[in-house]
């Protein structure tokens, strides 16, 4: 079943100075339960994508629908409410709260949102990313890739039925990426969730049931999961 979808898709920014196409017609549908990531070089608007597959930006064109509902046609309030409800967002930095413990961190959004705390799924999913004992800790004393599992944990505890996930890897090296992206996915797996991975690790692309590549705002080119790259020319992935 399709959960997210995207048609024609299309975020331009013009000023006086310069007109940017960072986005040029993207149409693209993931299925419930998939494991997709976006490669591509840099500025080919990978995350530009990701912030409008998550509502947290509007297109100039096209739309996306999350379970069939139409992002750009909620109220602001409305939008919020379902993202919120709906996706769950792994920034590349992590974003933690200095001052509070890893548990504090990990369940903030729920506290934010008055929502109840699942303690089992806190268990699982932190027992899941190894960081169960570290539940007391300041983020700032734990390594990098400890912090990085907090994230990823904060995220997978409001249950998003979408994970978009910007870099989660990027400051990680090779290895702990590899540890971190297979543990998210045994999350995703196991709690039913889809996720939507930007990377520039191809050896992480790798791990994903399809792979996207942009280029210049468009997709260019599809690998499913066995590694076959099929190239698209200009049918697949683009309107317009
Ligand atoms: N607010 C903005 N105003 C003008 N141009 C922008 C804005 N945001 C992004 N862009 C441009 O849009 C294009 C795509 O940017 P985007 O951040 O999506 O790239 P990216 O693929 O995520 O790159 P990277 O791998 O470096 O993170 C770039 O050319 C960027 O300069
Ligand atoms: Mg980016």
């Amino acid at each position: 079943m399709e959960i997210v979808k995207a048609a024609g898709l299309k975020k331009y920014y013009i000023t006086d100075t310069y007109e940017v196409h960072a986005l040029d017609g993207v149409t693209l549908s993931v299925e419930d339960g998939e494991f997709l990531a976006i490669v591509g070089t840099s500025g080919s608007g990978k995350t530009t994508l990701l912030n409008l597959l998550g509502g947290l930006d509007m297109p100039t064109e096209g739309g996306v629908w999350i379970r069939g509902n139409s992002l750009k046609d909620m109220e602001d309030e409305e939008r919020t409410v379902f993202r919120r409800r709906n996706i769950g967002f792994v920034f590349q930095q992590y974003n933690l709260v200095p001052v509070l413990s890893v548990y504090e961190n990990i369940v903030l959004p729920l506290r934010l949102d008055g929502a109840e705390i699942d303690l089992e799924l806190l268990e699982g999913v932190t027992l899941l990313l190894g960081i169960w004992e570290k539940l007391e800790r300041l983020p700032q004393t734990l390594s990098g890739g400890q912090q990085q599992r907090v994230a990823i944990a904060r995220a997978l505890l409001t249950k998003p039925a979408i994970l978009l996930a910007d870099e989660p890897t990027g400051n990680l090296d090779s290895a702990t990426s590899l540890e971190v992206v297979g543990l998210l996915k045994s999350c995703a797996e196991k709690f039913h969730q889809t996720v939507i991975v930007v990377t520039h690790q191809e050896e992480v692309a790798q791990m994903a049931d399809r792979i996207i590549r942009m280029e210049d705002g468009r997709i260019c080119s599809r690998t499913d999961g066995g590694g076959d790259v099929k190239k698209s020319g200009t049918t697949f992935g683009q309107e317009g």
